[in-house]
């Protein structure tokens, strides 16, 4: 008999296609979200899973599941699953690392850019019927090429972000709970900071640490304050790693000049006071959302799972059974 496993949400028929040659798939293609009372009935039966970051993997769920082996997230962050629960069930967790760094990257920096050249205001204003002609100081940004760009988590995503600076001749400084080799250093051209530097240095301050006890809060209102009233801020990490209403305050005060969001506190709930502003980008975390990485992410937590559930290590364990 071939292990059961549930697809929380609708994935690539190619994908299902791989995981059926293994295993007995219960699948969710009309992705009709299930609740958590829905996820644990699901899943009482079941000898893996294969999630999404809307799944809330908890404690709770993880105990009533009594032959649950695997929970293979489909995203790089697993701040939506308790790991420790996991392990102390014997629960392999696995994630998505790799396959998505240059498209996120390319999301971080379409909101730098948007941001920084207004272009949703500008297109907005476009679309109400207000252009009436070209003037001389009609929407004035600021400049990308030649500013300073701070990114706060330089591993694999803010490697790649601080790697297309180059093309915009800018100087890149990063925090990091550790500095990178020299060697890394020299390549991207950039140079390590104090967090007090990088806030009250960067023209943009883009986040990219993981979501966690720790990094919850990391930028709230003193940190705002640090930086400089022309700053931009963008985070496509994780909603909470930024204090969403203290960042709103900020905005309305021109404490910084703009921000660039593609993640939000409590998401999809956003707070209102985001869409009463012109100085934010916003976005719907369609960070990695792009058809050939969001396909690479499926089959990589597909991989993950045919994995344990044939008894190998999978590629992307996140804890030790
Ligand atoms: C997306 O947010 C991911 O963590 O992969």
């Amino acid at each position: 008999m071939k292990p059961k496993i549930l697809v929380t949400r609708e994935i690539f028929d190619e994908v299902l296609d791989f995981l059926g040659q293994h295993l007995d798939v219960e699948s969710n293609q009309a992705d009709i979200a299930l609740t958590p009372e829905q996820l644990r009935e699901r899943l009482a039966d079941k000898d893996g899973v294969m999630c999404a970051l809307t799944d809330r993997i908890d404690a709770v769920l993880v105990n009533g599941c009594p032959r649950l082996k695997a929970v293979c997230n489909v995203a790089v962050g697993y701040n939506n699953v308790d790991v420790a629960a996991c392990t102390s069930r014997g629960i392999a967790v696995t994630n998505t690392p790799g396959v998505l760094d240059e498209t996120t990257a390319d999301l971080v920096w379409a909101l730098m850019l948007a941001t920084a050249r207004r272009l949703t205001e500008a297109e907005a204003y476009l679309r109400h019927g207000e252009w009436t002609g070209w003037y001389l100081k009609q929407l004035l940004g600021v400049d990308v090429h030649h500013a300073t760009l701070g990114i706060i988590g330089m591993g694999r995503i803010g490697q790649v972000i601080a790697r297309r600076a180059s093309g915009f001749e800018m100087e890149v400084i990063y925090h990091n709970r550790s500095p990178l080799p020299a060697q890394t250093e020299g390549r991207l051209r950039a140079r390590y900071a104090s967090m007090d530097e990088l806030l009250s240095r960067a023209d943009f301050v883009v986040l990219q640490v993981p979501y966690s006890p720790a990094t919850h809060h990391l930028i709230g209102a003193c940190e705002l304050a640090k930086m400089k009233p022309s700053a931009i801020l963008i985070n496509a990490a994780r909603g909470g790693i930024v204090d969403d209403a203290a960042l709103i305050d900020a905005l309305k005060r021109g404490t910084i000049a703009a921000a660039g969001l593609d993640v939000f506190e409590n998401e999809p709930k956003l707070d209102p006071g985001f869409l009463a502003l012109k100085n934010v980008v916003l976005a719907p975390h369609i960070g990695s959302s792009t058809r050939v990485t969001r396909l690479a992410m499926a089959m990589t937590a597909a991989r993950n799972l045919v994995a344990v559930m044939t008894g190998a290590v999978p590629p992307n364990l996140v804890n030790s059974k």
